[in-house]
């Protein structure tokens, strides 16, 4: 018997005649941990796809070897009897059923006489949950009621209550804090003492060389090294995954920080189901011209209702002002606040970003259209001009403009997105994990482009759970805690430390004029 779980082997997929696989082999061990690397539209996803038969047997080439024998799965059904668990990029759950509804999917629990036995699932998914030390979740309500942080550990938990023999984890920690991130590769050491094999995906590099044991590196539809993590470090990967040396990975335009452009005062969310909970409590703020603003926090601290209140885009009732050059703002909607100057890139791209069903250009130029529209019609030229050059811009990999968005990989689909409330020239420009899922090289453009655009005097609001980037990045540092300002720096030796003790301090008290501390 071979000694190895799982073997692919010379994997090739195209779709529409485009390849995305070239001939890709790897192999695992029982118990042993490969991190699958390489940049956005690499074929990462489409691999596991094939290997969890989301594409089945006969729609890809080569071959699958499961504990030395042939593995022919025509559906996901049959890979997870033989034990193949996938964890996918994008969330997969119904937002409205309910939390433990989701994590049985398909496994429902029943009674003697077929009824659901809700008791039992409720118990069994608490527990799951509380191994990923999820705090106050409600089994029962809907999964929609929680935010992307929590969907993601739902997620978790749903393929953890599978018995995987190898389980593979996409992207799993794009939604979560280093807290989070620390309970999930706790729970992956423990699988992998159990003899559970996992493959890791991950453009957070230092989670990849934390909990893998073997690295395999990926590069256009092309397996470029599979390589002991003993002989490896963060650096090596990224120089195999980019094919070039990268020694600075947050680039830093020069830009000069001007006069007050943007305030937001007193500023308060309440909880869209409990209206006397406040999410967000009395923030004020304001932002300079050319200002690269990072927003720190754990999850659940309240910043992304804190911009989505800014930008008219918070569901739940919330209070407070928005001055623009000193003039207030009518910001009661997207579009208002579009009107107004105002741009926000949302977190949850699948909900909120992207239109699936459009083609990527159609998606990028959805929020000008009326620029390329003369009476009633659209000057498809112009436009398809535009579309052009922001591919270009954001170096972003598709076959052709004209492709559905969601055949994009994930990292790809986000900078459709940046690219999207780029058009419209925002003079506030609101980004919440802008680089979530993108990969290091992207990554540098995007930073770069937020440093030109802050060079041409557009201020930048970036909420980000990435504190090296929050460093790497911002010209100043606002910490939110349970819904309240925690901390406002000046990013000057500025410490990741620092932000973390901010974040569990006690709230600043607020002046009135809301200028920065150091
Ligand atoms: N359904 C599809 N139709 C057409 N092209 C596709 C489809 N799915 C994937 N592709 C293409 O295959 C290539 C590999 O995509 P894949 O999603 O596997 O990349 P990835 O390595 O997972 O990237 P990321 O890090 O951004 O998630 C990309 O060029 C992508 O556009
Ligand atoms: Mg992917």
């Amino acid at each position: 018997m071979s000694t190895y779980l799982l073997e692919m082997k010379g994997i090739v997929k195209a779709f529409a005649g485009v390849p995305a696989l070239n001939g890709i082999d790897i192999r695992i061990r029982p118990g042993e941990c490969l991190g699958l690397c390489g940049e956005n539209g690499a074929g990462k996803s489409t691999l596991m796809k094939v290997l969890s038969a989301v594409y089945p047997h006969g729609t890809w080439g080569g071959e699958i070897l499961w504990d030395g024998k042939p593995l022919e799965a025509h559906s996901i059904q049959d890979s997870e009897a033989a034990g193949i668990v996938i964890i996918h990029q994008e969330l997969t759950l119904v937002p409205d059923l309910s939390v433990a509804e989701n994590i049985f999917m398909g496994h429902e629990l029943t009674l003697p006489g077929g009824r659901m036995n809700y008791p039992a699932m409720f118990h069994r998914a608490e527990a799951l949950l509380r191994d990923l030390k999820v705090p106050d979740i409600n089994v029962a309500l809907p999964v929609s009621q929680y935010g992307g942080g929590y969907q993601q550990l739902i997620e978790i938990a749903k393929a953890l209550n599978k018995q995987a023999r190898l389980l593979i984890l996409d992207e799993p920690s794009s939604a979560l804090t280093r807290s989070e991130i620390e309970v999930l590769l706790g729970v992956l050491r423990d699988l992998k003492a159990k003899g559970v094999a996992c493959v890791y995906i991950s453009h957070k590099l230092d989670e990849v060389a934390a909990v893998c044991d073997t690295i395999a590196v990926i590069r256009d539809g092309k397996h470029i090294a599979t390589t002991a993590m003993a002989d490896m470090d963060v650096n090596r990967i990224i120089t195999q995954m980019v094919g070039r040396e990268m020694s600075n990975l947050f680039p830093r335009e020069p830009h000069a920080v001007g006069e007050v452009l943007f305030e937001a005062r007193h500023i308060t969310c309440y909880d869209v189901d409990n209206p006397r909970r406040k999410r967000v409590d009395d923030i004020s703020f304001s932002l300079r011209r050319g200002e690269i603003l990072g927003i720190a926090g754990l999850v659940g601290a309240g910043r992304t209702e804190l911009v989505s209140a800014l930008f008219g885009a918070y569901p739940g009732r919330h209070e407070g002002e928005v001055w623009l050059d000193g003039q207030q703002i009518d910001t009661r909607t997207p579009l208002k606040s579009i009107r107004a100057g105002l741009c926000m890139v949302p977190e949850d791209r699948k909900r909120h970003g992207i239109i699936p069903d459009l083609g990527v250009g159609q998606n990028i130029t959805l929020a000008v259209l009326e620029n390329f529209s003369h009476l009633t019609r659209i000057n498809a030229e112009q436009e398809l001009g535009s579309v052009q050059n922001e591919i270009q811009r954001m170096h972003l990999k598709t076959a052709t403009p004209f492709l559905p968005i969601t055949s994009l990989s994930g990292g790809n689909q986000q900078k459709a997105v940046l690219a999207k409330m780029l058009l419209t020239q925002p003079r506030v420009l609101i980004l919440d994990e802008p680089t979530r899922g993108v990969d290091v090289g992207a990554k540098y453009e995007i930073y770069k482009l937020m440093g030109a655009l802050a060079g041409q005097g557009v201020a930048i609001i970036m909420v980000s759970s990435e504190l090296a980037e929050v460093l790497g990045v911002s010209d100043r540092v606002l910490v939110i805690g349970e819904g309240q300002l925690r901390g406002d720096f000046i990013n000057q030796n500025l410490t990741q430390e620092q932000l973390l003790a901010a974040a569990i301090s006690p709230p600043l008290a607020q002046d009135p004029h809301h200028g920065s501390r150091a």
